[in-house]
């Protein structure tokens, strides 16, 4: 029997052709660092308390029909009032360090430096900063994580408007002043891609615009020049004496082709993860927009009559001044699409319809319940050597990795996750073994917590929270333990 038990622990099941493959046996490096993230407006509520400011988010998530059950993230975990509790979770988990981000709005209520500075979330975050290091806890500190302060959406036209650069770096500059003597990892944003794209072209998010076809365009624009400036600002003024490192953390879900002996696949594919990782990752690495992109956004442009590309265009200093603005490379990846190509040149404009794709997925891909989430663990892999490959092997942290299960989820039973977790987490294992330097990793999320557009629907936690509870009491899921396991192993011994 236990031999049985063993032989099937040690196969794996590949996702795409329904085949087994081998799982892989070893240990992470030594020093290898295991986290879980959130980000404060999903979990910390308390949206008006203290002196806050409102964020898009807030104003977004109170207009009726925008998200889930016309949810909003008001109180959400209340993380606000609970820093030692949710320390103890990490501390339970024996986590290495803890990903969480800063609001904005929280610190600068109408995001102007000159206005007003809040003292109250100065002290919030001192205390979940000295919480976490009395405990160990390596904090990675997010500045943007999509709740930017109304004021500079509704004066300013938030990231459409290029004045949002230097208010941005006089937040990041106020974040190293008041807590760069314990942060030594920042990520200046998290997923810029669904802030252009979910923010201004599709408006499933805050602020909820749909320049179709411009606006991401633009908003990606002015968040590589931040991201930039940010650095320069860190580079030149603190680094010396604070002796951390500053990155930004994409989003990049993986893009197989659907037939890998077509050419037009291939390079469909390749496209899908130009268009989505690429778009910042290259700036940032090389200095300016992937070649596809700009051919195929110059001639839909051109085809439409248009003088000019929709892409805007980095100068000459520009692209100097942005290139190599990357100490560490964020990842945060949840799945897979097979691509094809599609010829679209007669669509009107859009990000989607400029890139020639269509996306599909395996109907074998298991899926939880989310609309978007299969479970591809293979990708994962690829991805991570196709960083290495296009960006000169960066040193990487994933930020996030993780899988939601659809409410009502009230068994703590979550075997999906548990198996998600070890799939996942082994394709990145192998990863290292192909020579990815990948020096972190951080479930995603340390709790349930508010889903965006999807509201509570769907739970992500390692920790279960009960929203419906005063308390918001949080539970350990069985992927707790398991997890645990991992990080006390480091790995998957033999
Ligand atoms: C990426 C976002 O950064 C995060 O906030 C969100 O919870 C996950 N995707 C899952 O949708």
């Amino acid at each position: 029997f236990v031999l049985v038990l063993c032989l099937s622990a040690a196969e794996d099941f590949d996702w795409r052709h329904n085949q087994h493959s081998s799982f892989y046996y070893g240990t992470f490096p030594t020093g290898f660092s295991w986290g879980a993230g959130s980000s404060a407006y999903q979990t910390e509520g308390a949206w008006d308390k203290d002196g806050k400011g409102l964020s898009i988010w807030d104003v977004f998530s109170h207009k009726k029909g925008k998200i889930q059950q016309n949810e909003t993230g008001d109180t959400s975990c209340e993380g606000y009032y609970k820093v030692k509790d949710d320390v103890t979770l990490m501390k339970e988990l024996k986590l290495n360090h803890y990903r969480f981000s800063i609001s904005w709005p929280r610190l600068i209520p109408t995001g102007l430096k000159s206005d007003h500075i809040n003292e109250r979330g100065l002290q919030y975050y001192d205390e979940l900063l000295d919480t976490l290091l009395e405990n160990d806890i390596t904090p990675i500190v997010t500045l943007y994580h999509w709740d930017l302060p109304q004021v500079l959406q509704e004066k300013y036209g938030g990231w459409q408007n290029i004045s949002i650069i230097s208010h941005f770096n006089d937040f990041a500059n106020l974040c190293f002043e008041k807590f760069g003597n314990r942060v030594k990892y920042w990520i200046t944003f998290n997923n810029p891609w669904s802030v252009a794209v979910e923010g201004y072209e599709t408006g499933e998010h805050a602020p909820g615009l749909k320049l179709r076809g411009t606006g991401a365009y633009r908003a990606a624009h002015h968040i590589i020049k931040a991201h930039a400036k940010v650095w320069h600002t860190y580079d030149t003024q603190w680094r010396a004496k604070q002796k951390g490192q500053v990155g930004i953390s994409l989003s990049g879900d993986w893009g197989e082709p659907v037939d890998i002996t077509n050419q037009k696949d291939i390079e469909a594919a390749e496209r899908y993860v130009q268009f989505y990782l690429g778009w910042f990752a290259t700036p940032i690495f090389h200095g300016d927009y992937p070649q596809v992109m700009k051919d195929f956004i110059g001639r839909k442009s051109a085809h439409q009559g248009l003088g000019t590309s929709r892409l805007p265009t980095f100068s000459p200093q520009e692209k100097s001044y942005i290139k190599g603005t990357c100490d560490f490379l964020g990842i945060g990846h949840f799945t897979t699409r097979y691509i094809t190509h599609k010829n679209n040149l007669r669509g009107s404009s859009s990000y989607f319809l400029d890139r020639d794709l269509a996306e599909l997925v395996d109907p074998r891909w298991p899926d939880p319940g989310s609309e978007w989430l299969y479970a591809v663990p293979w990708g994962f892999r690829r991805l991570l050597n196709f960083v290495k490959s296009q960006y000169g092997n960066p040193m990487i942290f994933v930020t996030e990795n993780g899988v939601s299960e659809k409410t009502p989820c009230t068994e703590l039973c979550d075997e999906w996750r548990i198996q998600y977790f070890r799939d996942y987490i082994n394709e990145m294992l192998k990863a290292i073994r192909d020579g990815v330097n990948v020096r972190g990793y951080t479930a995603w999320s340390l709790l349930d917590k508010f889903e965006w557009d999807e509201g509570f629907t769907e739970r992500f936690g390692l920790y279960y929270v009960d929203f419906k509870n005063k308390n918001k009491a949080r539970y350990p899921k069985a992927s707790v333990q398991f997890y645990k396991r991992i990080i006390s192993s480091n790995g998957f011994p033999n």
